[in-house]
């Protein structure tokens, strides 16, 4: 299973291989622990799942300002410190996100310190736009009403996440839930390109997140690392029909306007092997 581009940790016990990333980004591992829990779970079952996770050799938590879940992440981070499970917080790759109430130039730097103060840490290794959207701004809340929906403006969102990172606050920053034709956009403004992030499979090179608040299913999570799919497996895999969706309507009220055209942010792709798979089978 591991390409030639990865790396096992050095620094812990853990089986889970590392990413090497740019100069200077630090490297990110293969996988990571999921924080949002649709509908809300008590804090204390996730601070235990995370501190489980981080027992078993995970490194990679992720989290937002959306989720509600930095500041159990971060005192589960000190108390694994203090038990000896990490040998500091720099051991853990922490990252978090902007949510879409926050998405204004002027607001991604506060938002950022707001998240720090909760996770009580100085840095996050990375910090991800959540979605490439603006909503009015408030506190960060989920489903949002359509009509709430503005414009993002995305030059000036993306220097604000750049002067994060020039802050030292952010180490890397990136984007989720980004269509291909939005990430044009911002590749063609960026001075720092973004690090694209979550759910994408490990033999395709990239990190991924998983989630699960029981401590068995992290343990067999991680044992992907243990075993290689045969050259028949990924042939099989190969020749099943992908698409990619992303879909703003998951994150919206049903009910109400649109104050703006969204529709593209929605979008489904499909790899170039599977474009070609669906012209010859019609
Ligand atoms: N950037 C974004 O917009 C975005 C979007 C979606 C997700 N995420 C991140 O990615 C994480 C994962 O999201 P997801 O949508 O993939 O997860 P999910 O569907 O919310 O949760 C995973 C489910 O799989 C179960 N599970 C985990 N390991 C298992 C195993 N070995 N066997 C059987 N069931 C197992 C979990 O059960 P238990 O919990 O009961 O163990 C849970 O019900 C999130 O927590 C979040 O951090 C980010």
């Amino acid at each position: 299973m591991a390409s030639a581009a990865v790396t096992i940790c050095t620094h812990s016990s853990s089986k889970i291989p590392d990413f090497p990333v740019g100069a200077d980004g630090r490297p990110v591992p293969a996988m990571g622990v999921g924080t949002s829990t649709y509908p809300p779970v008590a804090e204390d079952v996730v601070r235990a799942a995370v501190l489980s996770a981080l027992e078993l050799g995970y490194r990679h938590l992720d989290t937002a300002a959306l989720y509600g879940s930095e500041r159990v992440v971060g005192e589960a981070v000190a108390e694994a410190t203090r038990r000896g499970i990490v040998a500091s917080r720099k051991e853990v790759f922490v990252t978090t996100k902007l949510w879409c109430t926050q998405c204004y130039p002027d607001l991604v730097l506060p938002s950022l310190r707001e998240s720090l103060q909760n996770l009580e840490m100085d840095y996050v290794d990375l910090y991800l736009v959540h979605w490439p959207m603006t909503t009015k701004p408030s506190k960060p809340h989920f489903p949002i009403k359509r009509e709430d929906i503005m414009p993002i403006d995305l030059s000036g969102v993306w220097r604000a996440m750049e002067e994060c990172h020039r802050l030292g606050l952010a180490r890397m920053i990136g984007v989720s839930n980004f269509t291909t034709k939005k990430l044009q956009e911002l590749l063609a403004i960026a001075k720092i390109p973004p690090a694209i992030s979550l759910r994408w499979i490990n033999e395709q090179g990239a990190s991924m997140v998983v989630k699960g608040l029981k401590r068995e299913r992290l343990k067999e999570n991680m044992e992907i690392f243990d075993w290689e799919l045969t050259d028949e497996d990924r042939v099989k895999i190969n020749q099943i029909l992908q698409h990619k969706k992303v879909t703003v309507l998951g994150i919206l009220f049903l009910e109400g306007v649109y104050s703006m055209d969204i529709s593209e942010a929605d979008i489904v792709e499909m790899c170039s092997f599977c474009r070609r798979h669906a012209e010859t089978v019609g």
